[in-house]
């Protein structure tokens, strides 16, 4: 799907179907008269989840479909994304591939047009995307072409920043979506290599016997039971450069078995998204490059699958970490921490401004929020506020766990310094996991995400279809965008 910015009076723009948002009883005069002449005008007022598909009307546009958004002062921004959701999956069952969506509010909403702008092109574009790259047939009607946003005020920038947020979001998805027997350790480098060279971008990748020299045993001792070799990816984004420098961590399991702890059988299938963390991250490093964000990013993927075998990590096995810690290894199915360990303390060596990770860390952070929130933790709160406010804008929401020193305690180890459980199964699952993330991070400015809750939808939702979200990639990149503006180097 082409999107472009038109601004100009919607008569003066052609296309197949023209969108347009109502709210609840400002449905404009003129398409009202449209709805009066096929005698629907009491049907719809513009009630949010209403919408109306005219018939043929001839030129410039075939078709005309209204959206209620509901009362202007109640709408969210989400909502804007949802309507154009909708009007992507009308637009397409109907064959039309010409869109056009009109952009005309002048009264009491709660956000600035170049917000809304934004959001409807996410939402068109996150709805356009089909999860099915290995089906022979496709569904879902014919291709949108073309995307025209209209208005009269300038948006041309808002309409681009929401391409480039959906579209690095898409690629994320498009990249988790790929099974384990595709996409492993070293055909994820493979992948992120590509993004840096279309994006010009630095990118290295560190293999078993450089992850051997260096020490990085959390990274080993995962997967050791595999027969794919781990890699811990770098990708380096305005490097050399004298400004604010953020270091991106992002879990990248390719697949997680549990190891000899293994899990059980059902939905095992799914751990192959347990990759998101890093993908997510990649996903930003797109949107932030092409935004041309003036900062320094690194972005430090350690990838690798976590698999039983004669060779595998066992319970009990204690490892030396990246900085010198040892950590008992009581349970193989919280691999996450340890290869994110070894990433987070060569992440501090370069003494970054803020280190952010994002992991599907924990099936306990599903328990605390549901599929609707990220698990934040970390001890940056300045740049934790942000990341909060961001999340509410985007929709990829965030609520924040406390790090007290008593869950430091619950992963103090009997044998060694650390272990990579908690102490009382069962409690706070999410946070001690964090606070052992946070053994390695030493006084860095430091943010952690347990997106292990939001990164798979069960079913066609929303804008989301079954699979792989994208979500932290909206947040982070806007978040990034902002937080540039505070930090002066
Ligand atoms: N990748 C999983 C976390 C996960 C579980 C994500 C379910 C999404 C859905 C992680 O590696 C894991 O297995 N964590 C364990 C930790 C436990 C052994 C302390 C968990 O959450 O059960
Ligand atoms: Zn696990
Ligand atoms: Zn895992």
């Amino acid at each position: 799907m082409k999107v472009e910015f038109a601004r100009k009076d919607f008569g003066a723009v052609s296309a197949d179907l023209l969108v347009v948002p109502c709210f609840k009883a400002k449905v404009p005069a003129w398409a009202h008269a449209e709805l009066a002449k096929v005698g629907v005008e009491k049907d719809f007022v513009g009630e949010k989840g209403k919408y109306y598909l005219l018939p043929d009307k001839g030129k410039p546009y075939k078709r005309l479909m209204l959206i209620g958004l509901g009362k202007e002062k109640n709408v969210e921004l989400d909502d804007f994304r949802l309507a154009a959701a909708k009007a992507v999956r009308g637009a397409k069952s109907a064959r039309l591939a010409n869109v056009a969506i009109l952009l005309d509010f002048n009264g009491a909403m709660r956000h600035s047009e170049k917000d809304v702008a934004t959001a409807m092109v996410e939402g068109a574009l996150l709805s356009d995307l089909k999860l099915e790259p290995y089906k022979k047939k496709k569904k879902g009607g014919r291709k949108i072409e073309r995307l025209v946003m209209i208005s009269k005020m300038d948006l041309a920038s808002a309409v681009d920043d929401g391409r480039v947020l959906a579209e690095s979001q898409n690629y994320a998805r498009l990249v988790a979506v790929e099974p384990a027997n595709i996409m492993t350790p070293r055909k994820l480098a493979e992948v992120a290599r590509q993004l840096a060279k279309e994006h010009g971008f630095g990118f290295r990748a560190m293999g078993k016997g450089e992850l051997e020299r260096k020490g990085m045993n959390g990274i080993l001792a995962v997967s050791r039971g595999s027969v794919q070799e781990p890699v811990l990816i770098e990708l380096k984004y305005n490097s050399g450069k004298k400004l604010p420098h953020v270091v991106l961590v992002g879990k990248g399991i390719t697949f997680d078995s549990g190891g000899i702890s293994i899990k059980p059988s059902k939905g095992m299938d799914t751990m192959k998204f347990d990759k998101c963390g890093a993908v997510t991250m990649m996903g930003v490093m797109r949107a932030a490059a092409e935004m041309k964000l003036p900062l320094k990013i690194t972005a430090l993927l350690p990838a690798t699958e976590n698999m039983p075998s004669g060779s595998a990590t066992k319970p009990g096995d204690i490892v030396r970490m990246y900085n010198g810690k040892t950590v008992e290894i009581l349970n193989t199915d919280a691999e996450g921490r340890l290869i994110l360990g070894d990433a987070l303390a060569y992440a501090c060596e370069a003494k970054p401004d803020l280190i952010i990770d994002a992991a599907t860390l924990t099936g306990a952070v599903l328990v605390v929020l549901g599929k609707h929130g990220i698990g934040m933790l970390g001890t940056d709160h300045k740049a934790m506020r942000e990341i909060y406010d961001r999340g509410m804008e985007t929709n990829e929401r965030v609520w924040e766990l406390p790090l007290w020193k008593e869950y430091s305690e619950m992963i103090k180890g009997d044998y060694a310094d650390l272990k990579n459980i908690g102490s009382e199964s069962g409690e706070a699952g999410t946070i001690t996991a964090a606070a052992f993330l946070k053994e390695f991070v030493g006084s860095t400015p430091w943010v952690h995400l347990d997106i292990a809750s939001v990164e798979w939808s069960d079913g066609d939702s929303g804008y989301f279809c079954k699979g792989p979200t994208g979500k932290g990639v909206r947040l982070l990149a806007t978040f990034l965008r902002e937080w540039q503006k505070t930090i002066k180097k």
